[in-house]
């Protein structure tokens, strides 16, 4: 829970990270059809303002699904979402997303694919180029501006998709598997990265991955989502405190019972859609 001031306390000083007051992610019984049968069955979860949230859970438990519709990209069909406390209708400005895929424009150099959310959203250019300069920078991609995403490495191509999202200073940003499609090494350094970005930035980020190495060196909190339909099954407080080194976190005495404790979880997930007797840990 962020810190809330007393009642009568003194003022406190500013705090240094910017306002993320508006970033508390609500959902409330959230339901979701497709065509094919229901997706998300009742879904409640609130993420706090700054707060950093991974899900896990088997392919087509609706990881993504949920993700829409916190993004407004997706229609909830019952129950409701909100940001801030106001329901999501549609994209807000105030939330950024990062797919896996980079989403980037092969025929636009990394300024411009970078820049482009605010030249959609008629940003003064002064001010564009000033918030583009600073998101490349936080991203480590100086020097870099001029170059076409096919002369990127995958590392660098995630970098400026997730300078994209930064550039438009978001409340709340939402990743779906964004480190999937790179190499264990440039994985590795990502994770590094967000840790150190994460701490300065203090946004509300919701972050879905299928490693629980992942989850845990990067998440405050996991969210555990069985299938059949869609739902969330654990709800886990990573008890590792932040700000944190992924060796900090493989080092932690909570590390690898929490790995095992979600592990578990999974396959019991998985066993109970295929209808198999669930094995209980120890068993040969
Ligand atoms: N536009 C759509 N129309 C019909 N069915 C859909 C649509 N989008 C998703 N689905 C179905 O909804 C279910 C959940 O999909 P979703 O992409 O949210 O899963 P996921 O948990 O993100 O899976 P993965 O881990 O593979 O990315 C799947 O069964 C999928 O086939
Ligand atoms: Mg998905």
């Amino acid at each position: 829970m962020p810190d809330r001031a007393l009642p009568g306390a003194p003022a406190a000083a500013p705090p240094a990270a910017p306002d993320v007051a508006g970033g508390r992610i609500d959902c409330a019984n959230v339901y979701k059809w497709f065509p094919g049968g229901i997706v998300l069955e009742d879904v409640s979860l609130t993420v706090e303002a700054g707060q950093f949230v991974c899900i896990v859970g088997p392919s087509g438990c609706g990881k993504t699904t949920l993700l829409r519709m916190m993004a407004g990209l997706a229609e909830v069909d019952h129950g409701q979402v909100s940001i801030g406390g106001t329901p999501v209708n549609g994209p807000d400005r105030r939330v950024a997303v990062v797919f896996q895929h980079f989403g980037l424009f092969p025929w636009k150099t990394v300024q411009h694919n970078v820049a482009l959310p605010l030249r959609l959203a008629k940003t003064p250019r002064a001010e564009a180029d000033s918030r583009v300069a600073d998101a490349i920078r936080t991203v480590g991609l100086t020097g870099h501006e001029r170059k076409y995403p096919a002369q990127l490495s995958g590392g660098m191509k995630q970098r400026a998709g997730l300078a994209r999202a930064l550039a438009t200073a978001p409340d709340v940003l939402l990743m779906d598997e964004p480190f999937a499609a790179v190499d264990a090494q440039v994985r590795e350094v990502l994770q590094e990265d967000l840790l150190a970005l994460r701490d300065r930035l203090r946004q509300t980020i919701v972050f879905i991955t299928h490693s629980i190495d992942e989850a845990i060196t990067l998440g405050d909190r996991i969210i555990v989502m069985g299938t059949r339909p869609g739902h969330i099954v654990r709800d886990v407080l990573v008890p590792i405190e932040q700000p944190r080194t992924i060796a900090q976190v493989r080092r932690h005495p909570a590390y690898t019972d929490l790995r095992e404790e979600i592990w578990q979880q999974l396959r019991q997930s998985a066993a109970e859609q295929a209808g198999e007797p669930v094995e209980q840990a120890g068993d040969a």
